[in-house]
């Protein structure tokens, strides 16, 4: 045992596995056994390991300039332009940028902007912010407090009230649906809940709705047809903010650049990190309409600068890689790509639905989840299934992760190739299968 306090692991389970090396999209343990990466890392790798240009270019921005603040006046070329590039992407008009660290802490960003915006527009009162049970927005003080997922509030005392975060329903069909209830009658079931929450907390105290386009970490939940359609018309029609939460979804994930532009979503906020820069340095991207950055404009000359900001916001090295990661992706069509090869995955993985043990499987573009059941007909959840299923996996060389108890979610990176796809729902199959045989 080490002496490192282990992120989201049992401190009684730790260094079961050592990753030494990566190549494309496999990596490779300390003892040289090598597995496909069915979870890009976390959901973040998308153009796989030891990409050279990204390597390349990260140290020709050390050498030229390793490291300047953004703050008080100064800023970078590299910074400003991945801004601009990123801006020009996002499936909202004119979007500002305010760089991060972490998906976390763009969430948390987003929180004060909402309170400084609503501060400075008169109506202070504006402050509470709708979140979804089985939500994952990350895990600071504020961001576990939009999660939506028990494990990430027990023994943290979070100041979920005083924070004014409220949660809704997570639209889920399959586990949430009423006996009889269909996904058009259980989408109506949840925007009317929605509703009223709005009214009866009133919603002139409500600044904003967050909502993750397809819920990761939560067990890669996709909404049912319409939902998003009607959860938008609810927020333009009482003036709530969406802060789209595209911390996974985004970047080609799903097959389209953003999932928000996949359903229609209107975002005011956007959560960016993981394959902004592939993962291969820390960076986050608050976005935010041009309206609410005027707004925070026009107090500074009363009240001085913004406040807020990390020594590491816009990290030149972290940009130029970032920007080096969005150039590849336009250029190597790799969003297409991932629509395209994403279909056949999915109808491959589909193939499973023959299993007793696998109750669903949902999933878009190169993003899935398969729900392990121990009686389908009832749809009793099974996590022991999934664990042992995912350590088959793991002995079969499959890295895939155990989300929210039953599901096994897949994200492999976007550069995988059909015969990847292929691997990686093979050594699925098979692991299954031995599962079985062994219960
Ligand atoms: C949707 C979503 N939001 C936010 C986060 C938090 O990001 P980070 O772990 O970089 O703080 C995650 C991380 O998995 C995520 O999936």
């Amino acid at each position: 045992m080490t002496r490192i306090i282990y992120p989201q692991t049992n401190p009684n389970e730790t260094e079961q596995l050592i990753i030494s090396r990566g190549q494309g999209a496999y990596v490779y343990d300390d003892k040289g056994k090598q597995y496909i990466e069915g979870l890009a890392g976390l959901w973040s790798t998308s153009l796989g390991y030891g990409n050279e240009e990204l390597i390349e270019v990260a140290n020709q921005q050390m050498r030229e300039i390793a490291y300047t603040p953004m703050f008080a006046g100064k800023s970078h070329n590299i910074g400003i332009e991945l801004a601009e590039t990123l801006s020009d992407m996002l499936p909202m008009d004119d979007a500002r940028i305010f760089f991060g660290n972490s998906g976390s802490d763009a969430n948390d960003t987003h929180l004060k902007l909402l309170r400084y915006y609503f501060n400075v527009i008169g109506k202070p009162e504006k402050k509470k912010v709708i979140s979804r049970h089985r939500a994952y927005h990350g895990v600071t003080m504020a961001a576990s407090c939009l999660t939506g997922l028990p494990a990430f509030h027990q023994h943290f005392n979070l100041p979920i009230d005083e924070l004014n975060i409220l949660h809704t329903d997570c639209p889920h069909y399959y586990r949430n649906g009423l006996p009889g209830e269909s996904e058009a009658q259980f989408c109506q079931r949840l925007v009317d809940n929605l509703e009223q929450l709005i009214l009866t907390e009133g919603p002139d105290t409500i600044a904003a709705f967050i909502a993750e386009p397809i819920n990761g970490a939560g067990g890669v939940v996709l909404p049912p047809q319409g939902y998003f359609d009607k959860v938008q018309a609810l927020l333009n029609k009482y003036q709530i903010f969406f802060i789209c939460d595209e911390v996974i979804t985004g970047f080609g994930r799903t097959g389209h650049d953003f999932a928000s532009r996949a359903f229609d979503i209107d975002a005011d906020m956007m959560t960016l990190a993981k394959a902004l820069s592939s993962s291969y340095l820390p960076i986050s991207a608050a976005a935010v309409s041009a309206n609410i950055h005027e707004t925070i404009r026009e107090p500074a000359n009363k009240v001085g600068a913004f406040a807020h900001g990390y020594t590491y916001s816009g990290h030149p090295v972290c940009a130029a890689v970032a920007l080096k990661t969005l150039q590849i992706y336009e250029r190597d069509q790799l969003f297409i790509h991932a629509g395209q090869l994403g279909c056949y995955f999915q109808q491959r993985l589909n193939e499973l639905i023959k299993f007793e043990c696998v109750g669903e499987i949902r999933g878009m573009g190169l993003i899935a989840g398969l729900e392990i059941v121990s009686d389908k007909a009832n749809k009793t959840a099974c996590a022991e299934l999934a664990a042992n299923i995912a350590a088959r996996c793991l002995e079969n060389g499959l890295i895939l992760r155990q989300v929210y108890g039953n599901t096994l979610a897949l994200c492999p990176p976007l550069i995988i190739n059909k015969s990847q796809a292929d691997e990686i729902v093979d050594k699925l199959t098979l692991s299954i299968e031995q599962t079985l045989i062994h219960r």
